[in-house]
């Protein structure tokens, strides 16, 4: 077996090789005159194994992986594992407005072209899965964040939403603590309400546990929320971290902490889904 990494992969995919002991294979790229993008798979890797690492976060990362599956089977690779640690276009999972496309449809089946198996890290809908006709793996990312929060006596794990709320509850488990979520609810395309319960913070420490920070939104106006109604610490939690229009600094000044995982590498990724990709690439390997 063989590791390919895309180009904003690559932290994580040297963790994913050195857990499944194998070589990660370097990739020539350039730029043709009119802007096409070039790869080619240096190396040999003839009826090998190839575990493709790559996001779909933006338009020249999907090109950019769509390529590494092709070159990957068209010269001759056994199974070609595709590992998709940040599905980009997931939100868009169902026609909201008429004359709209299903994205994450579009880049399931676009990515399924090229690969036997597939492998992303805690989607933001599993609904997507539906689209799938090579049995969608979706990573779950838990001991880490219990590994990190264990020794920081966590009263409360919150969800910003409802949608997110076993995630949170799966981790309170492990933490000996409690979790509810935030009532949020989207008006329009521009207004989002939210609504924190009933429940006494006051004094509590708290992990604020999303799915993804894109724009901060979601997670600075419920750090507020949390803070308002007096709890002390609140510390934010991620698995993926998009920080667009740079929110890192403003989630950073009101929260105690930020945590995020690698699948999008940044200087908040301070744990790795390296360990559990690794698990479910031998899962598909052992057919498990
Ligand atoms: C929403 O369903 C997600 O779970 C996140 O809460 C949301 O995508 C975060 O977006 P933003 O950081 O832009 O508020």
């Amino acid at each position: 077996m063989k590791i390919i990494s895309s180009s904003s992969s690559r932290e994580l995919s040297l963790k994913i090789a050195v857990e499944l002991k194998c070589d990660l294979l370097d990739i020539e790229r350039k730029r043709f005159p009119d802007g096409e993008m070039y790869i080619r798979i240096l190396g040999d890797f003839r009826g090998e194994d190839i575990v493709a690492v790559g996001n779909t976060r933006n338009d020249a990362e999907i090109i950019e992986f769509l390529l590494m599956l092709n070159a990957a089977k068209e010269n001759g690779a056994g199974r070609v594992i595709a590992v998709i640690p940040y599905f980009g276009y997931a939100r868009q999972h169902m026609i909201y407005k008429s004359g709209e496309p299903i994205s994450s449809m579009v880049m399931l089946k676009s990515v399924e072209n090229f690969c036997d198996s597939l492998i992303v890290v805690e989607i933001h809908d599993l609904g997507t899965a539906r689209f799938s006709r090579k049995g969608l793996r979706n990573v779950k990312i838990v001991k880490p964040l219990v590994d990190y929060y264990s020794d920081k006596k966590i009263d409360y794990v919150v969800s910003p939403d409802d949608g997110g709320l076993e995630r949170a509850r799966e981790l309170s488990g492990f933490l000996n603590a409690k979790s509810f979520n935030i009532d949020k609810k989207r008006i329009d395309s521009r207004t989002v309400t939210m609504t924190v319960p009933d429940i006494d913070v006051t004094g509590k420490n708290i992990v604020l546990l999303d799915d993804m920070i894109s724009t901060g939104g979601t997670i600075i106006k419920a750090t507020n929320m949390l803070k308002e109604r007096g709890a002390d610490k609140v510390y934010v939690s991620a698995i993926h971290g998009i920080f667009a229009n740079g929110s890192y600094n403003e989630i950073s000044s009101i929260t105690q902490d930020i945590v995020i995982t690698d699948t999008i590498f940044g200087k908040w990724s301070k744990i790795t889904v390296a360990r559990e990709v690794a698990e479910a690439v031998r899962g598909v390997i052992n057919g498990a």
